[in-house]
């Protein structure tokens, strides 16, 4: 049975390869997206070494001047996705969208280059554009130095419809000057995906950016959507430590102490996010200083990003959510009026993030934590199969079937 599934992991990553990239999963997500790839670069390590190297190659063909990473990379043309560059309009070559997706790739490049020592020689070309990135975060999404840096768009944090982003959405115009032609709910049943005031709003913001000519400062000024997302800045927290660890054979002296720098700034700020009461992690909104009053699977994240302190509580948290949902982790607590089993970002499992989550448990010394999620999300990959996400209610699989990641993170979860 495992080796079955191993083997239809690999066939999928195969299957889903257009010539250097891998799409997430044909026709839902037609292009290379950013924090698919870095999951998925960790997949290929496991099989095709010389693979995963141009996995990441290739996504930073997309990288702007400015060091941005976007969450789009649009190597070929496809009509079975909306919104498209021709909406985006970014002007870049290959065309791109104009907005980051959760920083995971400097951490995909240690884990690749541990399975694959000799692939130092893709540093020379790699660690100066994870620099150049992580100074982006830093300058475009943290001017005043808080250490947390702003997410503009949903998007952007990858749990697009997460109901930590309902307040602050809801003071998002829901008018367009861009049609709105969605193609998603043609591929996927629309009880799974967002809705369709959710895509009014995406969209406005996208129209927004765009009259800024995509200027990462303007962009940060005029956003009606201005939040910190916990998944986002421990993610990136991690990505800086492991940033920091490659700086150290390819860095300079000078690097090492701005990247320390930025280490310790971020993990202090994001103590502040830490919500007793609820027992987890909080985003916060940055446009009126208020926290989010929902707790989501990304507030378990900071454990990813090594920060300990709260350990204890966070597994005696998730030991809660089991008691509500019968497989681990509902992507929303499953005891809150918002939680929805099958909706996208509101409710369902994804398979990367119990990975991050788990791999958090293990930095802290909670290796009977880090095996539950990852015993769970094994079972229900190898029962269901390489789904987009899982119904924590009933173990369902759910949205995109041959889903990349999901084939990524069960070949790496085969290791333990
Ligand atoms: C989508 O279109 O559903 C994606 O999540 C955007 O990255």
């Amino acid at each position: 049975m495992t080796t079955d599934i191993l083997e239809q992991c690999r066939a999928t990553l195969y299957a889903n390869d257009r010539g250097g990239y891998t799409v997430p999963t044909a026709r839902l997500y037609p292009f290379q997206w950013n924090w698919d790839s870095a999951f998925v670069a960790m997949g290929w390590a496991r099989f095709d070494r010389p693979r995963a190297w141009q996995e990441i190659e290739m996504l930073l063909r997309g990288q702007w001047k400015d060091g941005l990473i976007p969450q789009i990379i649009f190597h070929a043309p496809s009509d079975d996705y909306f919104p498209g560059p021709n909406v985006w309009q970014t002007g870049h070559t290959p065309e791109t969208s104009g907005i980051p997706q959760p920083p995971v790739l400097a951490t995909a490049v240690r884990n690749v280059l541990q399975l694959d020592p000799k692939g130092h020689t893709h540093m020379a070309r790699i660690y100066p554009a994870l620099l150049a990135n992580h100074r982006w975060w830093a300058e475009a999404r943290d001017p005043n130095g808080t250490g947390l840096v702003a997410t503009l768009h949903p998007w952007e944090t990858g749990m697009d419809n997460s109901p930590a982003w309902d307040a602050a959405m809801a003071r998002v115009p829901t008018t367009t000057t861009t049609e709105i032609q969605r193609r998603d709910t043609g591929h996927i049943d629309a009880s799974m995906r967002p809705k369709a005031e959710d895509y009014q709003r995406f969209i406005h913001l996208v129209d927004c950016f765009r009259d800024t000519g995509w200027n990462a400062a303007e962009m940060y000024r005029r956003s009606p959507f201005r939040v910190a997302d916990i998944g986002t800045n421990a993610i990136l927290l991690r990505a800086e430590r492991d940033l920091l660890f490659l700086a150290e054979s390819f860095g300079t002296e000078a690097e090492r102490r701005e990247i320390n720098d930025r280490i310790a700034r971020m993990a202090s700020a994001q103590d502040t996010l830490w919500d007793a009461q609820k027992g987890i992690y909080v985003c916060r909104d940055l446009s009126t200083g208020t926290t989010m009053d929902v707790a989501t699977s990304a507030g378990f994240l900071p454990l990813y990003a090594n920060i300990t302190t709260h350990a204890e509580t966070l597994a005696a948290t998730l030991t809660l959510w089991l008691e509500h949902a019968r497989w681990l982790i509902p992507s929303t607590d499953p005891r809150d009026h918002r939680f929805e089993p099958k909706r996208y970002w509101r409710g369902p499992i994804w398979a990367v993030v119990n990975w991050m989550i788990s791999d958090g448990f293990e930095n802290a010394d909670m290796k009977p934590a880090a095996d539950l999620i990852r015993k769970q999300t094994r079972a229900l990959i190898d029962s269901v199969g390489l789904y987009e996400y899982f119904d924590p209610t009933t173990g369902a699989g759910l949205g995109g079937t041959n889903f990349s990641w999901t084939a990524a993170i069960r070949l790496i979860m085969a290791e333990h």
